[in-house]
């Protein structure tokens, strides 16, 4: 049997884009018990989680540079020059504090109700600068590096955890896996790539510098 689903309403209906990728995946309610079981794990690693994601971040100025940005919310002293940026920096600390709230939500949260999913939705929305009053725009390709980063560190700790038969580890990093694309979906439906209309460019001379 094949099941229609609505091209446009995949673009408007948050709802509905969820349900299409949740059926299209299989999430289901199994997972999202998995993901609050694998939070009593990973919640007291979070810091260290949120220190290593963050520590890659401010590795290469490409990706150091929107954090000497002043962010919506952070009123402390604000550092702006590179070299002087570091982990422990105030802003540094408040976005920390930011990812630390986002990663228990996401892990804790039992019902994925439209409140949630709004709440996903959101976070995407504030780094393609579709909301919020700073100018901050966030290209795409170092959120979808810091996602897959952010999922190795997951299931490295999973990995490592003793306690757990295989299947329920199994049953995790599935749960972790679909709930990273999921999320990344939401992201580029904020960054206007998964549309048709703002499809990629196929214009692959510009990736040949020395092509006459
Ligand atoms: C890939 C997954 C990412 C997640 C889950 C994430 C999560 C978050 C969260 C929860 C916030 C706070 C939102 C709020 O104020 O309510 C935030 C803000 C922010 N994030 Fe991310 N982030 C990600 C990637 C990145 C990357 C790759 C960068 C930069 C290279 C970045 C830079 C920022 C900045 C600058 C803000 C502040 C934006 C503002 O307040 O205007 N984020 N992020």
């Amino acid at each position: 049997m094949t099941e229609h689903i609505d091209n446009n309403r995949i673009y408007n209906d948050l709802r509905y884009r969820f349900d299409y990728l949740s059926k299209f995946l299989n999430f289901t309610s199994d997972d999202i018990a998995m993901l609050n079981k694998f939070a009593i794990i990973i919640l007291p690693r979070i810091p260290v989680i949120v220190d290593t994601a963050y520590r890659k971040l401010l590795s290469f100025d490409i990706t150091k540079q929107y954090f000497l940005i002043r962010n919506d919310g952070f009123e402390g002293p604000l550092i702006k020059e590179s070299k002087n940026l570091t982990l422990d920096s105030p802003q540094m600390i408040y976005r920390k504090d930011m990812l630390s709230i986002y990663l228990k939500r996401i892990l804790t949260q039992t019902e994925w109700n439209d409140t949630f999913l709004q709440y996903l939705s959101q976070i995407g929305q504030i780094h393609a600068n579709n909301i919020g009053t700073t100018l901050i725009k966030v290209d795409y390709i170092h959120i979808n590096i810091l996602f897959g980063y952010m999922e190795h560190l997951f299931i490295d700790i999973l990995w490592t955890t003793e306690n757990l038969d295989d299947k329920t580890k199994h049953d995790m990093i599935m749960a972790i896996n679909k709930f990273f694309w999921i999320q990344n979906d939401i992201f580029t439906m904020h960054y206007g790539m998964s549309t048709r209309e703002k499809s990629f460019s196929t214009d692959t001379t510009k990736a040949k510098p020395n092509a006459s």
